[in-house]
C-alpha cells in the first residue's frame, strides 16, 4: 500500500473507570474485536506514514494490542492536548495532516477521517478540522462555537460552558485533523486554566483562530461519534455495529432471513448467495463461500465453509474446522479442528474433533471421535467413501482406510485397512422365549406389590 502523507495519533491512556473492569477500556470488545483494534483497522485504511498509540502506564495488554504500531506511555494523564504533545515529541515533525482519534470511539469510518485530513493543509487552508455531530441538549460533548459569519471560533468543554453554550446544537465528536507544520506551536500554547485543570486538545481551535488561521468543522453521523465510557455504551456500540455489519452483508448479496437475530464478527466473510437462517452466531475468523445455507441456531467460529455446503440447524462448528464443497452437517453435530472433504455427510448427533474425513464419507448418527485420553489429544484420519455405522466410537489415534465399512455400534481402536468391513461390538445373544417369561415375571411382581392406602 502506498503511504499517504497522513500521521495518526490514537489516544488510549484512559483507564475507563466507569467500565468497572480489570481490563483497560479499549480492550473491551464489540463484534469480537477490541475497541482499539476497530480504531486501528479504520486508521490503517488511510495508509498512514505512522500511527502512534498513547497508552497509560501499566497497560501491557494495550501495548500488545497495538501490535506493530508505535506506543508512547503517558505517565500522567494531564489531558488530551498533553497526550498528543508527548506522541508528537516521539516522532519526526509531520509534514502532512495529523489525525487524532480516540481509542474508545470505535464506529468512526475511515472515509470520515479522510475527509478531515483533506480539510487541512498549509495556509490559507484550514489549520484544524474537527468532526461535529448534532447532539442532544443534555449530552456531555464539548460544543462548537461559531461567530456571526458562521466561522468556527472555538470549542467549549461542558465543564466550562455557560448555560447558553450548553444548549449549542453541534458537539465535538473528538476526532480532528491538524496541519502537521502548525500542530507543535498550537500545542505549546495550551494552558490548564479550565474547570478540569487539563490541557484540552480542543483549545487549539480557538488558538488557531486567534492567530488568524482557519478552523473548520466536518459533519458526521451521530453513530460515528459514539464514545464508549460504560457497559451500557458498549452495548449500544455493539448493537449499532451489528446493524452495520448485517446491512453490509445484505448489500453484498447475503440473505439474512431474520437479520436482527444474526450475530456477526467484525471479520466474518460471507460470500454472495449465502443464506443464513434466524439465530445464527458467527464467532471470530469465519469465511463462508457462495451458495452455503446455514439453517437456524448454529454457532460457528474459526471455520472455512466451502461452496454449497448445508449446515444445521443446531450445528456447533468450532475453530480449526474446514468444511468442503457440498458437505452436509446436520443437527446437533459438533466439529472441532476437523477437515471434511467435499461431499461428506454427517447428519445427526455427532462429535468430530481433531479429525479428517475424505470425500463423500458418510458418518452415521451418534458417531464420535474419542480424541482425548485424559492427557493428550489425538487425531482420527478417515479416508474417502467410507461408511461409518451409527453410534461408532473412533478411539484416536486411529486411521480408517478408503471405502471401509464400519458396523453400527463399533468401538474402533485399531487402524482399518481400505475396503475392509469392521464390526467391533459384542456378539448378539438370542435366548428364545426369554422375553415372554421376563414380561410374565415382572407383571406378576407388580400386581402383588403392596399399594399404600390413599391419604384423604
Ligand atoms: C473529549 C473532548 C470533548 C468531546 C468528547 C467526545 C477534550 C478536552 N474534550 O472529552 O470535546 O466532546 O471527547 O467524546 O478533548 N486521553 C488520554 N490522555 C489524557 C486524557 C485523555 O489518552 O490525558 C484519552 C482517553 O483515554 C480517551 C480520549 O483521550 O480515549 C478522550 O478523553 P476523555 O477524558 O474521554 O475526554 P472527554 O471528557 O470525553
Ligand atoms: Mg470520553
Amino acid at each position: 500500500m502506498v503511504k499517504s502523507g497522513v500521521t495518526c495519533i490514537v489516544l488510549a491512556a484512559g483507564k475507563g473507570t466507569r467500565m468497572r473492569s480489570s481490563l483497560p477500556k479499549v480492550m473491551h470488545k464489540i463484534a469480537n474485536r477490541s475497541l482499539l483494534q476497530h480504531v486501528l483497522v479504520t486508521v490503517e485504511q488511510l495508509a498512514p506514514q505512522q500511527t502512534t498509540v498513547v497508552v497509560g502506564p501499566d497497560m501491557p495488554m494495550v501495548v500488545h494490542e497495538a501490535g506493530h504500531h508505535t506506543t508512547v506511555v503517558q505517565h500522567q494523564r494531564l489531558g488530551t492536548g498533553h497526550a498528543v504533545k508527548i506522541a508528537l515529541q516521539q516522532m519526526p515533525r509531520p509534514e502532512g495532516p495529523v489525525i487524532v482519534v480516540y481509542g474508545d470511539t470505535p464506529l468512526v469510518r475511515s472515509q470520515t477521517l479522510a475527509n478531515l485530513a483533506a480539510a487541512v493543509g498549509p495556509a490559507p487552508a484550514a489549520a484544524v478540522a474537527v468532526l461535529g455531530v448534532a447532539v442532544a441538549p443534555e449530552s456531555g460533548f464539548g460544543r462548537f462555537v461559531f461567530n456571526d459569519s458562521g466561522d468556527l471560533t472555538g470549542i467549549v468543554e461542558m465543564a466550562d460552558a455557560t448555560a447558553q453554550q450548553r444548549a449549542l446544537p453541534m458537539g465535538n465528536a473528538g476526532m480532528m485533523a491538524i496541519d502537521g507544520n502548525r500542530l507543535g506551536v498550537l500545542l505549546d500554547e495550551l494552558r490548564t486554566d479550565n474547570a478540569q485543570k487539563e490541557y484540552y486538545l480542543t483549545d487549539i481551535v480557538g488558538l488557531a483562530v486567534n492567530r488568524g488561521w482557519r478552523a473548520t468543522m466536518v459533519a458526521a453521523e451521530a453513530s460515528e461519534a459514539l464514545g464508549v465510557n460504560s457497559r451500557a455504551d458498549l452495548a449500544v456500540a455493539e448493537s449499532q455495529l451489528q446493524a452495520r455489519l448485517r446491512n453490509q452483508a445484505m448489500a453484498n448479496g447475503v440473505t439474512l432471513q431474520a437479520p436482527e437475530t444474526v450475530w456477526l464478527s467484525a471479520d466474518t466473510e460471507l460470500a454472495a448467495d449465502v443464506v443464513v437462517g434466524p439465530n445464527v452466531v458467527f464467532g471470530p475468523a469465519v469465511k463462508v463461500e457462495t451458495g452455503v445455507e446455514i439453517l437456524p441456531f448454529c454457532h460457528i467460529e474459526g471455520a472455512h465453509i466451502a461452496a454449497n455446503a448445508r449446515i444445521g440447524p443446531f450445528a456447533r462448528i468450532r475453530p480449526g474446522s474446514r468444511i468442503g464443497q457440498d458437505v452436509h452437517v446436520g443437527n446437533f453435530v459438533e466439529l472441532k479442528n476437523a477437515t471434511l472433504a467435499e461431499g461428506v455427510k454427517v447428519g445427526h448427533l455427532s462429535y468430530l474433533g481433531d479429525a479428517s474425513l475424505g470425500a463423500r464419507t458418510n458418518v452415521g448418527a451418534g458417531t464420535i471421535t474419542c480424541n482425548y485420553d485424559g492427557y493428550l489429544k489425538h487425531r482420527t484420519q478417515i479416508g474417502a467413501d467410507v461408511f461409518i455405522g451409527s453410534d461408532t466410537a473412533l478411539v484416536a489415534p486411529v486411521i480408517v482406510g478408503d471405502r471401509a465399512v464400519i458396523g453400527a455400534g463399533s468401538v474402533v481402536v485399531r487402524d482399518t485397512p481400505a475396503d475392509a468391513l469392521v464390526i467391533a461390538r459384542a456378539e448378539q445373544t438370542i435366548l428364545p422365549d426369554k422375553g415372554r417369561t421376563y414380561h410374565q415375571r415382572k407383571a406378576a411382581a407388580k400386581a402383588t406389590q403392596h399399594k399404600p392406602a390413599k391419604a384423604d
